[in-house]
């Protein structure tokens, strides 16, 4: 069978070289795009028609085509060929194929250039979309655990060395925080991402008296890309995107870092779900984290789509190069990572289960309660700086003795201080030391009831 010609052969002496051809072609990736295509397509044929460009017939042939060679897409019967370059080229070969001239007309007004741009945009648009639901599906699990256990007493860390008593539902809800803000900075990028670049054809714009505003209003854009040239040049919609993907994978690996340490029998202070483990296969007693730290792991890969893209970008001319070409499989790297690691996080989180006597027992191994007879003794009088000296000569007494220091009998505190009563017995327990720091924003576990409460709301706006 004789090879049907490139669709710009016209002005060629000779063939496109074979490696070329593999070198060039996207297909094998921006098929991926093949329904957000045919979607511009629709938009921008009914637009034409609308405007007298093209015949009613025309449209209606058009219409029948895509139609068609979407269910032949959905039913794997659709024959993708490296001939036709990129998704583009073959879908619009296979509709002149069907429905022969007005396949053809498709093409007028547009080009590739915003036509691809086009595509990305509605693809990364509905993306967007389905993280942000996996986000929120996530938060739901934070809040489920941190619902569940307000109360339960364990070491918060600095240097990571323990620090203060905090709830385990307080700490849970420090990420609870972040992956919100992630889900605003991915609502605020879908603004941007969702402008319809459809009209800048090439570069400069087309001679036909089109209407983009109705191509924008079919397709759900928010508004046009005002300038033609910036319209199928820039790609910073996609850098955006991959540096909100790249934080949420932060906040991701930070939690996985954190689970790894306290499933591990160091730590102890959680037990992950079996289903969620795997085996050695020469260690027998082992049970592998492997799932957090995979999510560890692929945040790499996010944070090389997005240096990649910033790369791509930076010494391109305007408009388009096919430099741009390149921008595809970073982007969908970066949203499958990003997706998969956010929902095997969701099923992971809502099984973990603390291990209540491990985190008190730390607790009380690292004078967490330090903080605290310091705020006892400003309350007595003592100016703060003094009280840390008495307080840090009392921890030292506690290590000497081999204790923790809210085990000092009350003797030995008052011969550290005079000032120290019996009721710092209250402040020096962690349950007394959390219960303490009652505001908003604090650890007391009616306060993490308290905000619980409130990110549940928020969610549900
Ligand atoms: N496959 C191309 C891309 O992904 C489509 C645009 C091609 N435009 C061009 N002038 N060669 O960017």
């Amino acid at each position: 069978m004789a090879k049907k010609p490139q669709l710009w052969s016209g002005r060629f002496k000779e063939p496109v070289d074979e490696q070329v051809k593999r070198f060039t072609a996207s297909v094998g990736f921006d098929k991926r795009l093949a329904k957000q295509d045919i979607r511009g397509s629709l938009a921008h044929a009914r637009m034409l028609a609308a405007c007298g460009i093209l015949s009613r017939r025309d449209v209606t042939a058009i219409e029948r085509g895509l139609a068609r060679i979407g269910r032949e897409i959905d039913r794997g019967r659709f024959k993708w060929s490296l001939e036709a370059e990129d998704v583009h080229f073959n879908i619009e070969r296979r509709l002149t194929a069907l429905v022969g001239e007005a396949g053809k007309r498709l093409h007028t007004a547009r080009s590739r250039n915003d036509q691809v741009a086009t595509d990305l945009r509605l693809w990364l648009r509905d993306e967007i979309d389905a993280i942000r639901g996996l986000i929120a599906a996530l938060i739901e699990a934070l809040l489920g655990q941190a619902a569940r256990h307000a109360a339960l007493v364990m070491p918060g860390f600095t240097h990571l060395q323990v620090a203060q008593p905090v709830t385990f539902g307080h700490h849970l809800l420090a990420y609870v925080e972040m992956l919100e803000r992630d889900r605003e900075r991915l609502a605020q990028c879908r603004s941007r991402v969702n402008r319809l670049p459809l009209g800048a054809a090439a570069l400069a714009g087309t001679s036909f008296p089109i209407d983009r505003a109705r191509v924008a209003r079919e397709l759900g854009f928010e508004g046009l890309c005002e300038n033609s040239l910036d319209a199928v040049a820039d790609r910073d919609f996609a850098i955006e995107f991959c540096a909100d993907a790249a934080l949420i994978m932060v906040h991701l690996s930070r939690l996985a870092e954190e689970l790894v340490l306290w499933a591990g029998p160091r730590f102890d202070f959680v037990r992950l779900p079996d289903r969620y483990l795997t085996g050695s296969s020469i260690m027998p007693q082992k049970k592998n984290p492997d799932v957090p730290e995979l999510v560890r792991g692929k945040s790499g890969r996010v944070f090389g789509s997005l240096v990649a893209l910033l790369a791509l970008m930076k010494g391109q001319p305007l408009a388009y190069n096919k430099d741009n070409q390149e921008d595809k499989e970073p982007l969908f790297d970066a949203v499958d990572t990003v997706k998969d690691s956010l929902a095997v996080f969701a099923g992971l989180v809502a099984g973990v289960e603390p291990v209540p006597a491990s985190m008190h027992a730390a607790v009380l191994a690292g004078h967490a309660t330090a903080t605290d007879l310091a705020d006892y003794l400003v309350r007595k009088g003592m100016p703060f700086r003094d009280a840390h000296e008495v307080v840090a000569r009392a921890v030292r007494e506690a290590e000497t003795s081999g204790r923790d220091l809210a085990a000092l009998p009350l003797e030995s505190l008052r011969r550290i201080s005079p000032r120290i009563a019996a009721d710092v017995k209250r402040v020096l327990t962690p349950e007394g030391s959390v219960a303490a720091r009652r505001h908003r924003g604090g650890t007391a576990p009616a306060e993490v009831r308290k905000a619980v409460a409130r990110a549940r709301k928020r969610l549900s706006k």
